[in-house]
């Protein structure tokens, strides 16, 4: 866990400022359920989701390990009915229930996804939704070159929608060697390693592939 702080403490800023322009957070836009009382984000990163949630839900929130992570959050994104937490996922210690979780690329972080799954159950309201999105793949670790590759593919798209320098900061903060030696040390499942675990965790769950990400959408009945 100390090696995953240190990887998104020194990549949060660039981290942030790319997922500002990139976020895309519309899966769980589409999944929010009837009940929006209270959300939780686990591993919020720099608030981004919480922010969005917090338009939709009387209370929100967000855990994240990564000091720098929350620093951001609490700076840029802390409306009023939003709380940034440092907590581990795999140990939460949270009071009364929740409507709405969600987790956006943090679960293959995780050493024991099903305890965190059990525990994120009893934390939902019946009724309530569990809603997590995580990268998925067909090789376990992505050699660096792929993401490079992207990263190329990507650069005029960019500047287009978003301008030469902002392209360009895009661009190294996603070949940097820090945010490259973060992503090679990633291990993510592939699309048959999710439906054997999320088929077993959570029977009656929807997975749904897009692209790199999986989404996993769950009701507590
Ligand atoms: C790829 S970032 C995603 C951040 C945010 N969800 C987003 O989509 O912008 C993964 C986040 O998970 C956090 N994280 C990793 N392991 C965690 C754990 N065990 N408990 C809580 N957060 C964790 C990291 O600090 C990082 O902020």
């Amino acid at each position: 866990m100390q090696t995953t702080i240190h990887q998104f403490n020194r990549v949060a800023e660039e981290y942030d400022f790319v997922n500002t322009l990139l976020n895309d957070y519309s899966f769980f836009m589409n999944n929010l359920p009837v009940q929006t009382g209270r959300a939780l984000d686990v591993g919020c990163g720099s608030g981004i989701l919480v922010n969005e949630l917090s338009a939709h839900f009387g209370e929100v929130i967000g855990i994240d390990i990564s000091d720098e992570m929350l620093e951001i959050a609490t700076v840029k994104r802390q409306p009023s009915n939003t709380t940034y937490l440092n907590m581990d996922a795999e140990n939460l210690v949270l009071v009364g229930k929740f409507d709405f979780i969600v987790s956006r690329t943090t679960f293959h972080h995780l050493n024991d996804i099903p305890k965190v799954i059990r525990q994120l159950q009893t934390l939902l309201n019946d009724g309530g939704k569990l809603v997590i999105l995580d990268n998925v793949s067909e090789r376990e670790t992505p050699p660096a070159y792929v993401y490079v590759a992207g990263a190329v593919i990507e650069f005029i798209p960019h500047i287009r929608k978003f301008g030469f320098r902002n392209a360009v900061r895009i661009f190294n903060h996603q070949t940097s060697r820090s945010w490259l030696e973060h992503v090679t040390s990633d291990k993510y499942k592939s699309e048959q390693q999710y439906h054997e675990l999320y088929r077993r965790l959570l029977p009656d769950c929807r997975l749904q592939k897009m692209g790199w990400a999986m989404g996993i959408v769950w009701e507590k009945q």
